[in-house]
């Protein structure tokens, strides 16, 4: 039996002095090896939650727990983000000058692994999303999914116990993004990671175990494992 690996605890965030309320208590668990869908309207609060629990930004008030330790408040949240946390961004953020296999290679970097491991660990992970020939392109020629499989590639590379994808398929057709989800199951299915998954798209959220819908920086329904 797996157990929690995240538990979001009453969280509360406001932007804009307390003026703007972008998470209201919110409390959720995932299982390990679970992929969750968070879905809901245009400014719910989808993003701010992925951020909350990826350390990138700080809560006002509540806990979240990743794996049995406690990560807001973090003192350094790099680390925690490094080891821990895959991020799959909606524009995917690769560096444009850099090649697909660099790109991979760049969370490798300052975490003990020497250059050859790193070249072959890149190229192990452009392999597994099937774009082992495109290693030597930099992002501009290639297209929206491939673009999109590489930051999946890139999310991986350290081997995350936690992958956190906010609309990874928002600019893909629909086809594009069904190889993209496919491949997202195969890899939590392969590595058992967790999967946080924020998506307007019905498709996307049902290639998830459990869907979580928001409304108003609120879940409409209890996110717990058991609910
Ligand atoms: N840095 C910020 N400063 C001020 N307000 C912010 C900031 N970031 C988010 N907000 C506000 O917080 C609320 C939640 O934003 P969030 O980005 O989490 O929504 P979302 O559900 O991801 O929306 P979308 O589906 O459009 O991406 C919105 O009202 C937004 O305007
Ligand atoms: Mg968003």
């Amino acid at each position: 039996m797996s157990g929690v690996e995240l538990t979001v605890e009453r969280v509360r965030k406001t932007y804009e002095d307390g003026r703007v309320v972008a998470l209201d208590e919110v409390s959720l668990e995932a299982a390990a090896g679970e992929f969750v869908a968070v879905t809901g309207p245009s400014g719910c609060g989808k993003s701010t939650l992925l951020n909350l629990v990826g350390a990138l930004d700080r809560p006002d008030s509540g806990a979240i727990w990743v794996g049995g330790e406690r990560v807001d408040g973090l003192r350094d949240p790099a680390e925690y983000r490094a080891a821990t946390v895959g991020f799959v961004f909606q524009f995917h953020n690769l560096v444009p000058v850099l090649s697909a296999a660099e790109n991979v290679q760049v969370p490798m970097m300052g975490r003990g692994r020497g250059r050859v491991e790193r070249v072959r660990r890149a190229r192990e992970l452009l392999d597994e999303v099937g774009l082992a020939h495109r290693a030597a392109s930099r992002p501009p020629t290639l297209s929206g999914g491939e673009r999109q499989r590489v930051a999946l590639a890139r999310a991986l590379a350290n081997e995350p116990r936690l992958l956190l994808a906010d609309e990874p398929t928002g600019a893909l057709d629909s086809e594009t993004a069904a190889q993209v989800l496919a491949l997202v199951r195969r890899l939590q299915a392969d590595h058992g990671t967790t999967v946080l998954l924020v998506t307007n798209d019905d498709a996307a959220a049902a290639a998830a175990d459990r869907r979580i819908r928001m409304r108003d920086g609120r879940l409409l329904r209890a996110g717990r494992i058991t609910a």
